[in-house]
């Protein structure tokens, strides 16, 4: 997978995905991540990229003419159209859902704007998905570009070297995921629940289940409409269609 991120800061983003899981990733060549600066593209001598509002008001507009070649550079480059995502407040919420559909992509742009926003004209030419990472405004895309290329990353095959973990963990059936413990047994006064050093798998595995829904039921209450839940664990844990 091919994560192309149109920016005026490129290292910015790069040099954090590239660090730590997803850098790893990229180093075994499993997926790939480019920035490309906006600002290579201007044609304006004083490499400018924004300029004043039409009907005046506050700040700059990033100029459609940059954005545009460096979408065509990429889009030439692979050899077609990509899905592009333009990160704004003004878009759907991200979520773990559409982190697994776009994780099926072979190629993916990400546009991160700046300053007061970016001429729509160049929107509308080629934007597929309008994407926000929730209801606050940023200065820039770039955050927003590294937390979704981050989740989507992370569902590529290959990428977690525990491949359960992508599947067992928050959101995976819309609950959340149960506690954790490691050494020592006892910390600050606190053990570790007995049920996890019983040894008895299937006792740990019903245990967790349980974690998980209490857990949801008490943080997260508005995913458990969507929970995968039995008949029997939705009476013992009172659930009924998302009502509790
Ligand atoms: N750009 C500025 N704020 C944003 C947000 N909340 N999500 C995505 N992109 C943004």
């Amino acid at each position: 997978m091919r994560f192309y991120i149109l920016t005026l800061f490129p290292e910015m983003v790069t040099s954090a995905l590239l660090t730590s899981i997803i850098g790893k990733a990229a180093k075994k060549g499993i997926l790939e991540i480019e920035g490309v600066n906006i600002r290579d593209f201007t044609r304006d001598r004083h490499q400018k990229v924004d300029d004043y509002p039409y009907g005046g008001g506050a700040g700059m507009v990033m100029q459609a003419q940059p954005i545009y070649d460096a979408y065509c550079s990429v889009a030439e480059k692979i050899g077609r159209r990509p899905r592009t995502v333009y990160l704004t407040p003004q878009g759907k919420t991200f979520t773990q859902a559409k982190a697994k559909e776009l994780a099926c992509t072979e190629d993916l742009v990400f546009l991160c704007g700046h300053y007061e926003g970016v001429d729509e004209r160049v929107l509308e030419e080629i934007v597929t998905d309008y994407v926000s990472i929730g209801d606050y405004v940023l200065t820039g895309g770039e955050l927003a570009a590294m937390v979704m290329v981050d989740a989507i990353a992370r569902m590529v095959p290959g990428v977690l070297t525990n491949e359960k973990s992508a599947c067992t963990e928050s959101f995976e059936g819309n609950l959340l995921e149960y506690p954790q413990y490691s050494r020592p047994v006892e910390w600050n006064g606190k053990r570790v629940p007995d049920v996890l050093l019983s040894g008895d798998h299937g006792k740990v595995e019903l245990w967790r289940r349980e974690q998980s829904i209490l857990r949801t039921r008490q943080f997260r209450p508005d995913l458990l409409k969507n929970a995968e839940l039995t008949l029997r664990e939705k009476a013992v844990y009172g659930v009924n269609d998302g009502k509790i």
